[in-house]
């Protein structure tokens, strides 16, 4: 039996998702359900006796440890957060009580928890924290791509309430032993994606002929990963990672967000033409930059593969074009998640220059 936080989110999801058809052993959703997490994307285990769905916040100290208690897992993946970096410059609290507050509340349950088990027990749990890239701040054009050890430098108040719940981890293992894991993360694409962040937020207005906003100069640089490599990883790094140490995740994608759009582009003209025939990517509108946006993320994921010896899988053109075909063939899931407060949203962060 595992936990998992955040599940019902969009890496979570997938998590969940995966495990259940490649593990097949037990698993328990904990979402605050936000604005982020939806059930419709756990829809398809509504009746599967291996999943379990619990309504709570990872700040509610009372349900986290009668949830531990009862149903005794033995690891918890840590996925639930606030985590729209522009979402983070508007309104930084909400990122500071879940991301921060949040997480140290879930550390100490888990820590007692975990301290009233058996020793055999406590040597074989886990506890697996999903960090960023984003803590390690923005790197130079021709700076090697940041390995495990690199200085941490978080720049948007997203990044720093991830780095501050990365020391809180770290600390809990180093005080008390509690044995957690790390992992740093790289950008996610696929499936089931709240449409706010660039992939489907691009899709969703190019498909409904609206411009498709670009931040200032479109050259900034972040490495994709297809969320299915991520959780898979996830799950190897749950089975082999080291106890306190941290890992970096990665697609070994790089590419600016202009070429990321063009991308996009290219493949609906050839599998969803518009109706005028011209090219989706006149639907490209510069837009106001975001406040302090960092130039270029990269990762260095060799301690992965030389330490755990985890295989890279690069199929970054399939899985694009199979993520593009997944949301328009998903219209119903679209439109659940972008109401009415979806649109006031992407009007207030997306201004014409
Ligand atoms: N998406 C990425 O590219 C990426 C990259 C690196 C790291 N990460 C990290 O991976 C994790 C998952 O990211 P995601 O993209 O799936 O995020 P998401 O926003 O899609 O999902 C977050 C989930 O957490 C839930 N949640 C939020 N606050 C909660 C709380 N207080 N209690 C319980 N549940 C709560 C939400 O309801 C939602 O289901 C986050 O920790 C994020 O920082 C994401």
């Amino acid at each position: 039996m595992i936990l998992v936080t955040g599940g019902a989110g969009f890496i979570g999801s997938e998590f969940v998702l995966q495990w259940i058809r490649e593990e097949g052993t037990p698993i328990i959703t904990l979402d605050k359900l936000t604005y982020a997490g939806n059930l419709i994307n756990l829809a398809s285990l509504a009746e599967n006796p291996l999943h379990t769905f619990v309504h709570a916040d990872i700040a509610d100290r009372k349900t986290v440890s009668l949830l531990l208690e009862k149903h005794q897992p033995n690891s918890i993946i840590h996925c639930a957060a606030e985590s729209h970096v522009d979402r983070s410059i508007t309104s930084p609290r909400a990122f500071i009580m879940t991301n921060i507050v949040g997480t140290s509340i879930l550390l100490e349950e888990v820590l007692h928890y975990w301290q009233s088990l058996s020793s055999e027990k406590q040597k074989t749990f886990r506890f697996l924290y999903l960090s960023t890239d984003e803590v390690y701040g923005s790197l130079d054009p021709e700076e090697k791509p940041a390995k495990e050890n690199h200085s941490y430098a978080p720049n948007s108040p997203y990044a720093a309430s991830k780095a501050s719940a990365d020391h809180l981890v770290r600390a809990f293992n180093r005080t008390y032993n509690l044995p957690t894991i790390t992992s740093h993360s790289s950008n996610n694409f696929g499936p089931r994606q709240f449409p706010e962040k660039l992939i489907p937020l691009a899709l969703f207005n190019a498909l409904n002929e609206q411009p498709i906003p670009l931040y200032g100069d479109g050259l900034n640089i972040r490495d994709w990963i297809f969320v299915e490599d991520h959780c898979r990883a996830l799950r190897f790094i749950l089975k082999n990672g080291v106890p306190g140490d941290s890992y970096n995740i990665g697609g070994n994608n790089e590419k600016t967000n202009l070429e990321l759009i063009n991308e996009i582009c290219r493949i609906l003209d050839r599998i969803q033409p518009r109706k005028s025939n011209a090219s989706h990517s006149e639907l490209i509108q510069p837009v106001k930059d975001r406040l302090g946006h960092d130039r270029r993320y990269a990762l260095d994921t060799s301690k992965l593969q030389n330490d755990l010896g985890w295989v890279h899988e690069d199929n970054f053109q399939a899985n694009l074009h199979n993520t593009i075909k997944w949301y328009i063939e998903n219209p119903v899931w679209m439109e659940a998640m972008t109401s009415g407060a979806y649109q006031d949203w992407i009007k207030l962060y997306y201004t014409k220059e």
